[in-house]
């Protein structure tokens, strides 16, 4: 889909999407539009049950008086408390029913809307961008299109004053949105296309816009005494992989500054090992890699962007197969950090590969903060379902503006706590820690938080648990079900409202 942004006027061909506000109020441009078409839209809202509160939507097919082939009203509801998110679910929304209409471009246009949140420009560009992101689909692998259900829209055209502001907003948002689009085409990936070394390829590529890309393989992080991540690995065929990803954008003041930290976990797919899962839904374990795809995408919005910052993403890169070399549970591995581990139960393995990715990103780069994403535990669904990631941490400022970077991207995050009582539920017996508490079943989330603690020293450093977040199985209007780039929109605006232009 091709996206332009023009000043107000009427368009002559194509669709028309015109605003209609709280209470049947209309919009300046629809205003215009009904005394050319000599009241056809008070006539169409008559007699349906579009009020123009957010969500509503009516169309009108080719009204005489103008030269267009349908028009479209969306409700924005009270225009002055309007959000970015509201302007991107419209987008993604609209993007929806056109399709639906078979229409093939659109021209929406948007009349000062005097919000608390935006600038009308802005918010052009926002409509733009839900749009893009909702027009999203994974169909490499599909080869009978059927022709007769394919997309329609082909153009999409948003219409203000001091649109050239607008255009230039877009063009950080396509990046941004690039980035996504990768995390969900690494998630949606299965995972005998996509293991640690295709992976590593896919983040090589990164290169060509700036991106330094460093890959250890297993004799590398052999010698680094990655243990922990190295015995996940064990029982597959395909070698495991850690990839470094750098962005170096900070203006040469900051340049020496320390590094922003993204750690992911990658397990490209999860049977548990020798602790196997059940059968049905395990196919679902191809996006365990979730976390390592978000900081993957990220690193890609951040050099799309030009984003003044100097980041790294760590990604650590494995399969959990179970096989005659795989690690058995009662298994005792020694990590980067020295301390041993007791695996008493190997498909808790998300944990022992972060913690040698961890140590090292810490160890290595002295980072500002770390920051690591994780489809961590199906304890956190239970806990926080598909509305939110679980958010552990030891620094309170660093947790507040995830909270509210989160809130305004629509990318929510919860805290949740972390005390010396659960932390000893990770202790063993016979080794420094065990890779699963001595709770049971109780606060899963929260002492697989604490054994990634352990790995971590004074670096303000947050835990992102997005098992119930990578993936989903509804259609939502930005985001389309499947993988959806969970974290990149959220950590992008955490970068950029904490971290630019300082
Ligand atoms: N990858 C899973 C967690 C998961 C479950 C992600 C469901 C997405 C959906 C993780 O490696 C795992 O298996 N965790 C175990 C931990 C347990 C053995 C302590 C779990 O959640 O059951
Ligand atoms: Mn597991
Ligand atoms: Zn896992």
């Amino acid at each position: 889909m091709k996206f332009a942004f023009s000043e107000i006027s009427i368009p002559k061909r194509g669709s028309l999407a015109v605003a209609i506000y709280a209470d049947k109020a209309f919009s300046p441009t629809a205003e215009v539009v009904d005394k050319k078409t000599k009241g056809a839209l008070s006539r169409a809202l008559e007699t349906s049950r579009f009020t123009g509160k957010q969500g509503d939507f009516l169309e009108i097919a080719a009204p005489s008086g103008l030269e267009v082939s349908r028009v479209v009203l969306f409700g924005l509801g009270d225009p002055e408390k309007l959000t970015t998110t509201d302007m991107e679910t419209l987008g993604g929304s609209l993007v929806k029913r056109l399709n639906t209409a078979g229409a093939r471009s659109v021209t929406v246009i948007l009349d000062e809307l005097n919000a608390k949140e935006f600038k009308t420009n802005e918010a052009a560009a926002s409509i733009a961008g839900g749009a893009m992101l909702g027009s999203y689909r994974f169909r490499k692998y599909k080869t009978d299109i059927d022709e007769a259900a394919e997309p329609t829209l082909a153009r999409m055209t948003v219409s203000c004053k001091g649109s050239a502001t607008a255009r230039k907003a877009f063009a950080d948002i396509e990046a941004l949105n690039e980035g996504v689009f990768l995390t969900r085409d690494l998630v949606s990936e299965p995972a005998n296309e996509l293991y640690p070394e295709s992976f590593a390829g896919r983040c090589l590529e990164l290169s060509d816009m700036g991106v330094h890309v460093e890959i250890l393989d297993e004799a590398k992080m052999q010698r680094l005494g990655m243990g922990a991540l190295l015995g996940v690995g064990q029982g597959s065929r395909r070698d495991s992989r850690l990839v470094i990803m750098q962005w170096n954008g900070a203006t040469t003041k900051k340049a020496g500054k320390k590094p922003l930290a993204f750690v992911g976990k990658g397990v490209c797919f999860d049977t548990g090992g020798i602790s196997l899962k059940p059968g049905p839904g395990m196919e679902e374990m191809k996006w365990d890699m979730g976390g390592a795809g978000t900081v993957t995408g990220l690193m890609k919005a951040l050099a799309g962007r030009k984003a003044k910052v100097n980041a790294v993403g760590v990604i650590g890169l494995v399969e959990n197969m179970p096989d005659g070399n795989a690690q058995r549970p009662g298994d005792i591995v020694k990590s980067m950090s020295g301390q041993t581990i007791e695996i008493l139960n190997t498909d808790a393995e998300g944990r022992l590969v972060l913690a040698d990715a961890l140590w090292y990103t810490q160890d290595r780069f002295k980072p500002e903060f770390m920051i690591d994403l994780a489809t961590l535990t199906g304890a956190i669904i239970v806990t926080l379902g598909h509305e939110n990631a679980g958010l552990f941490s030891n620094n309170d400022a660093l947790s507040e503006q995830l909270f509210a970077a989160g809130k305004a991207v629509g990318e929510g995050v919860w805290r949740l706590p972390m005390s010396e009582a659960y932390a000893k539920q990770t202790k063993s017996p016979i080794a420094d820690l065990q890779n699963i508490g001595t709770g049971g079943r109780g606060a899963g989330s929260i002492v697989a938080a604490e054994f990634l603690q352990k790995f971590v020293n004074d670096t303000p450093w947050a835990h992102l648990d997005i098992a119930g977040m990578a993936w989903s199985k509804a259609d939502k209007p930005i985001t389309p079900k499947g993988g959806t780039g969970y974290g990149v929109r959220l950590l992008d605006k955490f970068i950029r409202d904490n971290y630019e232009g300082k």
